[in-house]
């Protein structure tokens, strides 16, 4: 996303990330348990999506219009993820499951995508189920999850880098949310790429770096 078509033209040297073992994400923040899918998690989530699709993940969320209209197609979904965290080598990227630390009640999906060894740097996304939003659950998760990223590997964290999200501005609710994380705002790319149902979207980018980030507190460090 957002690359320059020049851009790893020729080979570099550059941080060279890499994870020694099976890429295990089992968070916890105030109210959510954050981890990685299991197969019993595979009705909930096709439930959840099923639920959500019209009018709410759609249109932002362009995979789940045509993956997960069977319960076939989600259990492929999730044994895809299981294969990725265990093979750290090849690892891009990882859809984890947000759930209710009460209850236990699948609430919605996050993850780090995009993952570039050579930058050390990766994207972060999130969804939340229609019956759940307005609880501040996606900006929870969204917070915990960038501080796994940037949490060193020998604290159970990935050791990256650097932390990119990404949404349309016509996205007011995700807008919403990362602004009230404080990040930096990075870009803003006008009229750049096709949202169906929505048009040519405006898009803006954020960012923030390890030393930019409170991973004990899940926030900005002010002033960094
Ligand atoms: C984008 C999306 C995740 C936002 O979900 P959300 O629940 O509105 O987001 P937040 O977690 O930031 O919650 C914010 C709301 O919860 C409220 N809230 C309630 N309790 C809260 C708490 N304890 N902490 C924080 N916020 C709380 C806030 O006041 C805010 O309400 P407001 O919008 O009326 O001001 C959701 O709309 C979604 O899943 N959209 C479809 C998928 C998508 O677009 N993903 C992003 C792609 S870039």
């Amino acid at each position: 996303m957002t690359r320059c078509a020049s851009e790893n033209r020729y080979p570099a040297t550059g941080l060279e990330w890499s994870h020694s073992g099976p890429i295990r994400c089992e968070l916890e923040s105030e109210r959510l348990v954050i981890r990685n899918y299991t197969l019993d998690d595979v009705e909930p989530l096709f439930e959840a999506i099923n639920e959500s699709r019209e009018g709410h993940l759609l249109p932002w969320m362009t995979w789940c219009q045509d993956n997960h209209h069977t319960v076939e197609s989600t259990t492929k979904y999730v044994c895809e993820q299981m294969l990725a965290v265990a093979q750290p080598m090849t690892f891009t990227n990882v859809g984890t499951g947000i759930f209710c630390k009460d209850t236990g009640r699948f609430l919605g999906g996050s993850g780090v995508h995009d993952v570039r060894p050579d930058s050390a740097s990766c994207e972060t996304g999130y969804w939340i189920r229609r019956d759940a939003i307005g609880n501040g659950y996606a900006r929870e998760a969204c917070a915990r999850t960038i501080s796994w990223a940037l949490e060193e590997q020998s604290h159970g964290g990935l050791g990256l880098q650097r932390v990119r999200i990404y949404c349309a501005l016509e996205n007011a609710h995700s807008k919403q949310l990362i602004e009230k994380l404080s990040i930096r705002q990075e870009v803003h790319q006008r009229r750049d790429y096709v949202v169906d149902g929505v048009g040519v979207c405006d898009r803006l980018g954020w960012g923030v770096l390890k030393d930019e980030w409170d991973c004990k507190n899940h926030c900005v460090i002010p002033h960094a």
